[in-house]
């Protein structure tokens, strides 16, 4: 199946979401804001992108089922036709403070692959794109992963799950052990802009656990169709969930799932 149509209607409707995401930035964003919890917080904007993605994807795409973050979709990612899986803007808390750095992600998926993905920062004007099989392009050019062979010549980012104040692991100890293992490790708040880094070799690997389908879905696969790896914890390619992603250039990915598997046992460099 050839699905270069609907990355090309996907991409389309990215940049329509992002024309109200750049108008609401960064005046409105700050007034409306609703806490999901503690440290989530929703604005209008989210939902007003959420609405123009889900609103185009069902007239162009009738057939296909739609996983939404914000619920304007209709299902989970279950087994049965194409699913495009939505965040309608990722990085809410850089948005809801004037911090300018986020995202947009679209992927349709098949059977837990996704098979088209899209990331566009609507402040930057910049689109990543990947269909299966056919590579993955930064603004209509082809992009690859880093070269770093090392996990200590390694720039790498993270993140940390809304339930961070109360959780045992809440990615702390993880983040001591690789700031001590690499060149520096970036906490930019927007998942989908970190795997869209380490596609353009930006970043050579990140890590997050506790994200959702909606944060890694394009993001898996536009890092694989630029040369890089992205699995789960221990290594295998079923990441889709979010649940615990690591995605890298591929070369430095073993040395990160060794200090991932060590954890608080893992040595300290000397
Ligand atoms: C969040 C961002 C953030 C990550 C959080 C996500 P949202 O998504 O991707 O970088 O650390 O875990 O939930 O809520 O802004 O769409
Ligand atoms: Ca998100
Ligand atoms: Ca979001």
């Amino acid at each position: 199946m050839d699905y270069s149509a609907a990355l090309h209607t996907a991409i389309d409707i990215s940049h329509e979401a992002g024309t109200i995401i750049r108008a609401a930035f960064p005046e409105t964003a700050l007034s409306t804001i609703v806490r999901k919890g503690p440290v989530n917080p929703v604005t209008d904007t989210d939902t007003a992108a959420e609405d123009v993605i889900v609103s185009r994807l069902r007239t162009a795409f009738p057939a296909y089922r739609i996983l939404a973050e914000e619920g304007g979709g209709d299902d989970a990612l279950s087994a049965g036709p194409p699913i495009w899986v939505i965040d309608p803007l990722d990085g809410t808390n850089n948005f809801a403070h004037g911090f300018p750095h986020v995202g947009i992600s679209m992927a349709l998926v098949v059977d837990r692959e996704p098979v088209v993905g899209v990331i566009y920062d609507p402040l930057r004007n910049e689109t990543f794109a990947a269909v299966a099989n056919g590579g993955a392009a930064r603004n209509g050019r082809l992009i690859r992963v880093s070269q770093v062979e090392w996990l200590e010549d390694a720039f790498l980012a993270t993140g940390f799950a809304y339930d961070r104040r109360t959780a045992i692991d809440n990615n702390t100890e993880r983040l001591d052990h690789f700031l001590r293992r690499s060149q520096g490790v970036r906490r930019a708040g927007a998942a989908v802009l970190d795997l869209a880094y380490v596609a353009c070799g930006r970043l050579d690997g990140f890590w997050e656990l506790r994200l959702n389908p909606w944060d890694v879905a394009a993001g898996i696969l536009i890092v694989r169709e630029a040369g890089g790896w992205a699995t789960n914890a221990v290594g295998s390619p079923d990441c889709i969930s979010g649940d615990f992603i690591v995605a890298s250039n591929g070369r430095i990915h073993a040395e990160m799932l060794r200090v991932i598997r060590e954890g608080a046992e893992a040595p300290r460099p000397e």
